[in-house]
């Protein structure tokens, strides 16, 4: 029995802790659903990390500045250089400009 827990336990957080990588063509909600959701929110309303939608600091920064927040992370984000390609990059943050 303690066994079983403790390998549900395992199980639940590695799954947690490998949220994988995201396919190549995959469009820009997808990848912030899939990376980015757990840490400002499916809506971007934030939680451990700030807010990214309308109103957000995010918004009045111009692309470069999300750029290298997000290849080289910030502060408690991690990095996603190594995660996703360069045009995956835009198409995250492409996706973040259409909804702020
Ligand atoms: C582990 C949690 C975590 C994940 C996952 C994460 N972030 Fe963050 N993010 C943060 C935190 C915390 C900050 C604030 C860093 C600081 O300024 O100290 C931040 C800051 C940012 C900023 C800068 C906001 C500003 O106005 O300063 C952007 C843009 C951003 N994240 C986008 C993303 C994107 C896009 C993804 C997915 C590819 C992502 N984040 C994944 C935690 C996370």
């Amino acid at each position: 029995m303690r066994v079983r827990l403790a390998l549900a336990l395992a199980f639940v957080v590695f799954a947690g802790a490998c949220t994988g990588v995201p396919a190549e063509d995959a469009t820009g909600e997808e990848i912030y659903l899939q990376l980015c959701a757990r840490c400002h929110a499916p809506d971007l309303s934030g939680g451990l990390g700030p807010a990214l939608g309308p109103g957000s600091a995010a918004a009045s920064r111009p692309d470069d500045f999300l750029r290298i927040a997000i290849t080289r992370g910030r502060g408690r984000m991690p990095a996603f250089g190594g995660v996703l390609s360069d045009e995956q990059v835009e198409r995250v943050i492409g996706y973040l400009r259409e909804r702020q």
